[in-house]
């Protein structure tokens, strides 16, 4: 018989996924639309491989990308006010398979929640990011989703039934979609949380343009290699043939869409080719992939109307530089 150290943790059993099979991105296929297209675009999606995922770790630890920070500080301040606005035995519902700081805070900070769904399109990252939490949360009942989480999901039941559904969207990702993509998504999170529910979502807000900008363009030349790692990964995946040191990355502030945006622009007129594709880029030409939405008060809740949500709570960090909202049904 083997007798454990009354101080072993035992390993949480893993966790029961609901696989949704999610329809895979077919890169190839995205790769040589957006190329094909005037002006060329890339999707931001693929950025996030091994090398560009931990890129964009490095990316909120430099000085000038204050957006990570400046929202863990303004959930721990206002931590106390989402636990009385959200409520008791609240089901978490996570766009993305959350296991860090944030998530820490909100399943520590609210009054005894009940349940945990991380929503995520990679089996591998949920159910890393799941086993994780597990440990922190034995009494948070883990239950994710392998989805495409800019539909509507549906929320597994949880053993002790939930009061709400809370669905949890931080980091200003809502801004790298566009307008109506946003609202798609907003409409899909309105469905997923059901009458009772809430939605709890990070935005950042416009400032002043030379701290936006400089946000995107980290003097350490970080965000230019998270952008260019891009090519790295379709010469190795697609058997594309960028020469990375043939393109800079470029990131301006539109006011008039109030959003950065991000290129990745040719020196001198080249050929690349891509999955037997050819593509002449003349000299100073952009791929258009990134965008970045920074919103007022007005802008963001135009978006939320439009998707038959309403906030109902708004909390802002010092100097107004990032905001969490409290979403409703309308
Ligand atoms: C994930 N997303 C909200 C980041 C942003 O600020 O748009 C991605 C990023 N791109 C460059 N830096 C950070």
């Amino acid at each position: 018989m083997t007798l454990l150290h009354p101080h072993t943790r035992l390993a949480p059993s893993p966790p029961a996924l609901l696989d949704l099979h999610p329809t895979p991105d077919d890169m190839r296929a995205d790769v040589i639309a957006g190329l094909s297209a005037t002006p060329k675009t890339l999707p931001s999606k693929y950025f996030y491989d091994a090398r560009g995922s931990q890129l964009f770790e490095e990316i909120t630890r430099q000085p000038e990308y204050d957006l990570t920070r400046t929202e863990i500080a303004l959930m721990q301040q206002s931590m106390r006010e989402i636990r009385l606005a959200v409520g008791p035995d609240a089901h978490v519902v996570e766009l993305g398979s959350g296991s860090g700081r944030k998530t820490q805070l909100l399943l520590g900070g609210l009054a005894s929640p009940v349940a945990y769904t991380p929503v995520e399109i990679s089996r591998e990252m949920l159910l890393d990011a799941t086993q994780r939490l597990a440990y922190a949360f034995p009494d948070v009942q883990m239950l994710p989703v392998c989805a495409d989480f800019t539909r509507p999901v549906p929320v597994p039941p949880s053993l002790i039934p939930a009061a709400s559904t809370l669905l949890f969207f931080p980091g200003s990702t809502l801004g790298n979609f566009d307008a109506r993509q946003s609202v798609d998504l907003l409409s899909a999170m309105r469905e997923t949380m059901g009458d009772g529910g809430l939605a709890l979502v990070g935005i950042d807000l416009v400032k002043d343009v030379a701290d936006m900008e400089a946000a995107y363009n980290d003097a350490a030349g970080i965000t230019a290699a998270f952008t260019l790692n891009l090519l790295a990964r379709l010469n190795r995946e697609l058997g594309a043939d960028f020469d990375r040191r043939r393109f800079s990355h470029v990131a301006r502030f539109s006011p008039e869409r109030s959003r950065i945006e991000t290129s990745i622009v040719s020196r001198g007129l080249q050929v690349v080719r891509v999955a037997g594709h050819a593509f002449v880029l003349e000299d100073g030409e952009p791929i258009h992939v990134e965008i970045s939405h920074k919103y007022t008060d007005a802008h963001f809740d135009a978006l939320a109307a439009q998707a038959g949500l309403r906030v109902s709570h708004r909390w802002n960090a010092p100097a107004d530089r990032f905001g969490l909202r409290l979403l409703e049904p309308a």
